[in-house]
């Protein structure tokens, strides 16, 4: 038996349910850095902790929204009235998204914590009569029919579990022909995993004589530096597109690379933010942390 095939997929789900991805200064917190940089305590589960974890998933990613948010990426027009996957939706934030901008929105997450926060997300802003679905699923065996939804999504998700190709699998039956889709994962290929996982922590840092690979990424991506984190995988273009292209008539592999001033600002302190604009968007193009997968169903 392979490592990866020895995680238990209730040592997953049990992690995000402890550590969620909550957009606080640290994985499961509920503190707040606002943009003047007072800090802000907030309970988890209310309308403001909803409110402050959103304003900080919406500035990591600044680059993809136009007058919606994520609206570089996310085609939400064409998919009014239909129905549409969240695949890991965590606390909810991208759900309420679509069903704000009038999709019929069913979300689902291997943890019981995420589908209870976003249900509480939904109560919270009047989201409840949209006919929306929120319920606890694995991507690896999701339980839909096939070809039930017009539209498929998962962000930053489908890396935390072994067996990824049968994710794609699962994604790829429950859509239906001519339907589309966007994934995000994480990318191998890039400076957050090349330069300081790989190079700084594991090999000036010497962690790769004690760590696997996966022991490594997963610690030092998601893991918040410490143990815990049982699975964080990221993928290469290439393998991206290999996943995929059996199930797509349109593929494309775009690098998102929305962390780069983050990583360079660990990489050179105090120079990063001198680096011209033109040199920085060239480097996320191709060593960015995030791949953004999107395509039709063939
Ligand atoms: C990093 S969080 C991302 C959540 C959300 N998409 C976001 O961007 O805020 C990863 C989420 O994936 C969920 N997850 C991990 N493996 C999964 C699986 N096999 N099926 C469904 N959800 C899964 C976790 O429970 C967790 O909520």
């Amino acid at each position: 038996m392979n490592e990866s095939m020895a995680i238990d997929k209730r040592a997953i789900a049990d992690y995000w349910a402890r550590k969620p991805q909550t957009y606080a200064i640290e994985h499961g917190g509920r503190i707040f850095i606002n943009a003047d940089n007072s800090v802000v305590t907030a309970e988890p589960g209310s309308r403001e902790f909803f409110e402050h974890a959103d304003k900080v998933l919406l500035a990591w990613n600044h680059p993809l929204h136009d007058q919606n948010p994520f609206g570089r990426i996310f085609p939400y027009e064409r998919y009014r009235g239909k129905q549409v996957l969240e695949v890991g939706c965590g606390q909810g934030g991208m759900a309420q998204m679509w069903a704000e901008r009038g999709a019929i929105v069913t979300a689902v997450d291997l943890n019981l914590d995420a589908v209870e926060k976003t249900r509480r997300r939904f109560e919270l802003f009047d989201l409840t009569s949209g006919g929306h679905t929120i319920e606890q699923q694995d991507a690896n065996a999701l339980t839909f029919a096939e070809a039930s939804f017009d539209y498929v999504y998962s962000w930053g998700v489908l890396h935390h579990s072994p067996d990824l190709d049968r994710s794609v699998a699962e994604l790829a039956r429950v859509l239906k022909r001519g339907g589309r889709f966007g994934v995000m994962l994480y990318n191998r290929h890039s400076l957050l995993y090349g330069y300081q996982i790989a190079y700084l922590e594991g090999i000036v840092h010497g962690e790769r004589k004690f760590l696997s690979p996966l022991q490594l990424a997963s610690r030092y991506t998601d893991g918040d530096r410490e143990e815990g984190n049982p699975y964080t995988w990221p993928v290469t273009a290439r393998e991206a597109r290999q996943l995929f292209t059996p199930y797509a008539s349109r593929l494309d592999v775009q690098t998102l690379g929305t962390d780069i001033q983050a990583v360079l600002g660990h990489i050179m302190p105090g120079l990063a933010k001198h680096i011209p604009r033109s040199i920085a968007k060239a480097l996320a193009r191709r060593w960015g942390w995030s791949l953004w997968i999107s395509g039709e169903r063939s």
